[in-house]
């Protein structure tokens, strides 16, 4: 619906701006008149459609880029196979998961050093993306049982990849909802701020008392954090440790 909503825009934009360019006074070179009046087109229509505010930079930069891009005159192929990575690595993006960006190393070794503090056995990571946690994490603690969920394609290859010889860190690619939340001392996620009052009623319900909820970043709303953490990285990323109770 999201991508349906984004096309629908840009093609009435594109039909509007056909349609009325030739109607109005030619006051500039390089059809920039044509770009500009296609895309506030494509703006207004897509505000009507209630799409989120950040796609306006979307609309106002796609179709120059198009033809910006025709103007190398590259493989219309090599386009195809962009497209396909990218595909690969934002898979559920569009359904609005959670897009790939991963934690610093100041992340995983404050992650590594909570764990060890937690004496814990089991692990879980929520989007687990390449394996920036984990595969530290399995290297580090070659005892603890490690689990993690990563949907998009490409990531988890990568992560399964990169986890081959740690016998004891598995990656399903499959949806963080298909989790045993229970069955962890540990969880760990980094995702957004959009996800965190789901994730907080679900975990809230499912994690075991006196396991610990570690999320980079985004606060779960509503909860109060055991601790939290503040790195010094580029980023000032905050860890939220939240103790699991009755
Ligand atoms: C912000 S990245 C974090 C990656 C990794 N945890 C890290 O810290 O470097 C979020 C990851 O969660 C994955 N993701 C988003 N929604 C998901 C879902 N519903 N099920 C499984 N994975 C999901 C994305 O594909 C992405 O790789």
């Amino acid at each position: 619906m999201r991508l349906l909503k984004a096309f629908l825009a840009q093609i009435l934009g594109l039909i509007i701006a056909l349609v009325a360019d030739p109607l109005l006074p030619d006051i500039s070179y390089d059809n920039v008149d044509f770009f500009i009046l296609q895309s506030s087109a494509a703006i207004l229509i897509s505000l009507v459609l209630r799409q989120p505010r950040w796609w306006i930079l979307i609309h106002c930069l796609f179709l120059p880029s198009v033809f910006f891009l025709l103007s190398f005159q590259v493989s219309a192929y090599w386009y195809l196979l962009v497209l396909c990575i990218l595909g690969l690595v934002f898979w559920g993006t569009i359904k609005g998961d959670v897009p790939l960006f991963l934690s610093s190393t100041h992340v995983t070794n404050a992650v590594i050093e909570l764990v060890y503090r937690e004496s814990a056995v089991s692990f879980a990571e929520l989007g687990a993306g390449i394996g920036t946690i984990t595969v530290p994490l399995a290297k580090q603690y070659p005892h603890l049982i490690i689990n993690a969920w990563e949907r998009a394609p490409l990531p988890w290859l990568i992560n399964i990849w990169r986890n081959r010889l740690n016998k004891n860190s598995h990656c399903f690619c499959s949806s963080l909802w298909d989790c045993d939340f229970d069955q962890y001392d540990v969880i760990f996620t980094f995702l957004s701020p959009v996800l965190m009052p789901e994730i907080g009623v679900i975990l809230r319900n499912n994690m075991r008392p006196g396991s610990l909820l570690i999320s980079a970043a985004f606060p779960v709303p509503g909860w109060e954090p055991e601790l939290i953490k503040q790195l010094n990285n580029i980023t000032r990323t905050q860890l939220y440790c939240y103790r699991i109770t009755d």
